[in-house]
């Protein structure tokens, strides 16, 4: 029963969301799917690509955070899952992705990171995006050890969500942001205990998209995002633009 009441409300979702698109349909869009683990850089290389691509960065964790900070009710409902490295549910995220997805600011199309993270996530973005123009997925990947290590380290600016790293990346000036002079502050579930759960769902509900997105038809690339990183960002914008030309 419950079951078929969650396969009732995604396809409600599917619904409102496509009638809110609606709008928008006319326009070809191009949109970027960055996949990988937690750690991967999908957001350091995100806000990099949005100034370089002029598409907005749209990261579910950022929404879900200000949710959170704003203390709404799916910042409430999100949170029981953050704090111990769960996802949270298809039905939010969906909604909240396809809300965000329908601002003028994403006619010509987006950056999505950290969105889709489960098969059912992706299948609902593929019936958003049908006929709406070009799809290009990248995979970046990163060994778990260099994973830990680069979370542990983070901070991340309050105002603007770029992501700087205590050794790799560190700020110019201690605690505050480089880009926009915001507080940076070190996220609660950047401990090593949340980040090992996170890695195993990662592992279990959203690498299997690697696959999925393999077998598709559209463009898909693996990336290796360990090393230098303006090498990695060179090779990823690369990559992008001579697909989407
Ligand atoms: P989210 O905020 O998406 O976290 P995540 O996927 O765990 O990804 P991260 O932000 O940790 O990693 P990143 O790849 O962006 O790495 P970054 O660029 O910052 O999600 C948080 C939570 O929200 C989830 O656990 C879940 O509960 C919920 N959620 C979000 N979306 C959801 C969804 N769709 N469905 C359900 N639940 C959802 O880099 C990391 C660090 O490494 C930084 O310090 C950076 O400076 C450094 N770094 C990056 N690249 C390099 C390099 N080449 N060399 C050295 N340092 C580097």
């Amino acid at each position: 029963m419950k079951k078929i009441f969650a396969i009732l409300s995604l396809i409600a979702l599917a619904f409102v969301g496509f009638f809110k698109g609606e709008a928008m349909a006319t326009e070809k869009q191009t949109v970027i799917i960055l996949l990988g683990p937690p750690g991967a850089g999908k957001g350091t290389h995100a806000v990099e690509l949005s100034k370089k691509l002029h598409l907005p960065h749209i990261s579910t964790g950022d929404i879900l955070r200000e949710n959170l900070r704003k203390q709404t009710p799916l910042g409430e409902r999100a949170k029981t899952f953050m704090d111990v490295g769960k996802l949270v549910p298809d039905d939010l995220v969906i909604q909240m992705l396809l809300d965000r997805v329908s601002d003028t600011d994403c006619q010509k199309g987006y950056i999505l990171d950290g969105f889709p993270r489960t098969l059912a996530q992706a299948k609902m973005l593929d019936e958003h995006l049908k006929n709406r123009g070009e799809v290009v997925t990248v995979n970046l990947s990163v060994s778990d050890d260099l994973l830990v290590e680069r979370i542990t380290g983070r901070l991340v600016c309050k105002k603007c969500g770029t992501p700087y790293h205590k050794v790799f990346s560190p700020p110019k000036k201690d605690s505050l942001c480089d880009r926009c002079q915001g507080e940076l502050y070190h996220r609660d579930d950047d401990n090593e205990k949340v980040v090992k759960e996170r890695l195993a769902v990662y592992r279990s509900q959203t690498e299997p998209l690697i696959n999925y997105y393999k077998e598709k038809k559209g463009l898909f690339y693996e990336v290796l995002a360990a090393g230098n990183k303006s090498e990695i960002f060179e090779n990823l914008l690369h990559t992008i633009q001579k697909s989407i030309k």
